[in-house]
């Protein structure tokens, strides 16, 4: 009911009347005096005017429901979205739902994750409203094997939101960190659970830095955010339902392959290609120069005697970058 009266607010470009919101919703004018008190508590400015009715002056810029399905243009992603204020970690949330049978496409977002996961068992800090987190709950039709085209994928799909959303030049460190120059804007983590020849469910979980202005020192010289790189602070619901809304159309459109077309994209948004990297195998140190993206996502690099190898997760150094 809330929502609803939110979108007829949202819809309005001039003052609603309560009597034209309780007919439009077949409420009692009591019940729609109660939500508009109810968003106001939320944070919403609405002003009321004897005679004429409430019009929206301000939405709160805080991550909503309301706010990211209005803005929302998916069929699938989303259709059931969660946003908690505090949450351990959204993959570890989602992963319990994913376990009980959660359904395909849904997502929990959190304004702050009080134990944030990153790759290779690092630590992914959410301080209340400063970053975006959240997790997508994917049931692909795929092998265990052909889940490794999806990180690249979604590395992609928010490098591009972002860069329409936020006019930046963001660009792909292989194999899925989104940056700015040479500093990370967004990091990705994905989980699966799947038998032999079948995955039961998938977990992207994507985390952007928006509002930050300081960083823990550790991290401090290789870290950005959208505010530190635009000097705005953008709608992150709006923004929040944009990335969502690429997601859906690079994952899905493309049947989360990486070949083709969006290969060739993904390989034009890499900063990686064209760089000498180092990485490790086994004991030793390896540099050579990153060349291409394999279909399923693995970096080809030429070494110094010519031949291609092929690096498939873990850490690279790119010269450059970090
Ligand atoms: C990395 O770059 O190391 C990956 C960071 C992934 C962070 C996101 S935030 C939302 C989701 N929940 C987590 O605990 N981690 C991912």
């Amino acid at each position: 009911m809330q929502g609803k009266i939110l979108k007829l607010l949202l819809d309005a470009d001039n003052y609603i009347s309560g009597q034209a919101i309780s007919e439009k919703l077949s409420v009692s004018r009591q019940a729609v005096n109660k939500s508009i008190m109810s968003l106001r508590n939320k944070g919403y400015e609405i002003e009321s005017v004897t005679n004429k009715g409430y019009l929206l002056k301000k939405c709160p810029n805080v991550l909503n429901e309301e706010l990211i399905k209005y803005n929302l243009k998916t069929d699938i992603l989303g259709k059931k979205i969660k946003v908690l204020d505090s949450v351990t970690s959204t993959n570890d949330y989602l992963k319990k739902l994913g376990s009980k049978g959660e359904e395909h496409g849904t997502i929990i977002v959190a304004r702050e994750q009080t134990a944030g996961k990153g790759r290779l068992g690092r630590v992914w800090q959410t301080k209340k409203d400063d970053g975006i987190a959240f997790s997508i709950l994917l049931r692909p039709e795929l092998s265990p094997v052909e889940v490794s085209s999806i990180t690249p994928l979604t590395g992609l799909a928010v490098c591009k939101a972002i860069n329409e959303f936020c006019m930046l030049d963001s660009k792909i460190k292989w194999p899925n960190d989104v940056i700015v120059g040479r500093k990370k804007l967004v990091g990705i983590l994905t989980e699966m659970s799947a038998e032999f020849d079948r995955v039961d469910y998938v977990v992207i979980g994507i985390g952007i830095n928006v509002e930050h202005t300081v960083f823990p020192e550790e991290i401090a010289h290789k870290a950005t955010s959208i505010l530190l790189e635009t000097g705005r602070h953008i709608d992150k619901n709006k923004f929040l339902a944009g990335v969502i809304t690429n997601l859906e159309k690079v994952l899905f459109e493309n049947n989360y392959r990486l070949s083709g077309s969006v290969l060739k994209d993904y390989t034009d948004h890499c900063a990686t290609i064209g760089r000498q990297v180092t990485f490790t195998r086994g004991s030793r140190n390896i540099t050579g120069m990153a060349v291409s993206i394999s279909n399923s996502g693995e970096l080809e690099v030429m070494l110094s005697n010519g031949t291609i190898v092929t690096v498939n997760s873990g850490e690279v150094t790119v010269q450059g970058i970090y």
